[in-house]
């Protein structure tokens, strides 16, 4: 039987996630309705991908024993709330990262998901990448020797708009942590301390919300390797992720600027569309990361990146957001 799902917040993710449900990209699991809040989102939504079931209110999915699964792609602050609705209600749950914003909402979740027995996937969708997956498939061959250094750039083409700045939590806490995230699961180690700088360069407006454009973060692993992740939402040019892992024997480069693999060659030189924005980047693995989701609903398996790895991750971006603050390096406390 189909998984039948419901994706709650239909904004930049959101609606991304709902069209690939809706497209039958995910296999196993059906679109069975959207929820969003503003004003005629939901229903036109619900309209363009031909389902009968829209709301503007998520207790609406939450009580419906139709709907197995929710895909939780609301404002992070919400998502404590959400997921502990859901769980409630006995829905399978995924929530899109960060898994909150506070610690101490960390250990109620994890307590209620236990309780509810419901499986709880967070959306650290790198792990899912074919190019990332590779990685970690030849570092855990050996092909690289022992990892000894994490290096991860992420930059955005530009900001969101200040009122989501506003609920994000901060760069660190809404960026950086995905390559905490994924520096922890290719490095197979634990962040142990972080080290944090940041400024504003060109989006004035985030002062106002403590926030900065251009961040960068030295952090320990507790394997004695080191690394350097570098956040922007500053690039100009396009959507540039790119990740090294240098080893004892070798060293491996993870992404591309390339969108497609076509150079254009003229009298004035070589010229290539660079990737424009994440949908695009991870347009793959945002697909594969709900295809493994529903199976571990089927299953009644645990996904790859539960509600702990959400926590240890937020434990990492809150040290890093305190070590820019303070100014000092602040050592990660684990989960
Ligand atoms: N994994 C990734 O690469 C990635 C990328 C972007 C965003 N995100 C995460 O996804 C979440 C959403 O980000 P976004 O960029 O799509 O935000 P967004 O602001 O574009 O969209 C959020 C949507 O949620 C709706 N909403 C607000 N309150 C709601 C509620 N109570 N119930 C249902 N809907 C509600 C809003 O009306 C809006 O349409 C954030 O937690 C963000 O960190 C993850």
């Amino acid at each position: 039987m189909a998984i039948r799902c419901a994706v709650l917040g239909l904004g930049r993710l959101g609606y991304h996630h709902a069209k690939n449900l809706a497209a039958h990209q995910i296999s196993g699991a059906v679109l069975a309705s959207v929820v969003d809040p503003m004003e005629g989102r939901a229903e036109q939504a619900a309209r363009e991908f031909g389902i009968g079931k829209w709301s503007r209110n998520p207790d609406d999915v939450f009580q419906d024993p139709d709907i197995d699964a929710v895909i939780i792609v609301t404002p992070t602050s919400t998502h404590a709330e959400m997921i502990k609705r859901a769980a409630k209600h006995g829905k399978a749950i995924f929530v899109e990262k960060p898994l909150t914003q506070h610690l101490d909402e960390c250990d109620e979740i994890i307590q209620v998901v236990k309780d509810c027995k419901v499986i709880c996937q967070v959306g650290f969708m790198r792990r899912f990448d074919p190019a990332y997956a590779e990685a970690k498939r030849r570092i855990e061959a050996g092909d690289i020797g022992k990892p000894i250094y994490f290096k991860g750039i992420t930059r955005d083409a530009g900001s969101p708009p200040a009122e989501f700045i506003k609920h994000s939590g901060r760069m660190f806490l809404d960026v950086s942590i995905h390559d905490y995230d994924i520096a922890r699961y290719l490095m197979g180690a634990e962040i142990s301390s972080v080290s944090a700088h940041g400024r504003v360069l060109l989006h004035s407006f985030m002062e106002e919300f403590r926030d900065v454009d251009q961040a960068i973060t030295y952090v320990h692993f507790d394997s004695g390797a080191a690394g350097d992740i570098e956040a922007s939402r500053n690039s100009p040019y396009g959507h540039d992720i790119r990740t090294e892992i240098i080893g004892t024997e070798g060293s491996i480069f993870i992404g591309t600027l390339r969108n497609q693999n076509v150079t254009l060659l003229n009298s004035k030189g070589s010229t290539y569309e660079i990737i424009p924005d994440f949908q695009t980047r991870f347009h793959d693995a945002y697909r594969l990361e709900l295809i493994h989701f529903i199976e571990c609903v089927q299953n009644n398996q645990t996904p790859k990146v539960t509600e702990r790895d959400g926590k240890i991750n937020l434990e990492i971006a809150i040290a890093a957001t305190e070590s820019f603050d303070s100014g000092k390096t602040v050592v990660v406390k684990g989960g």
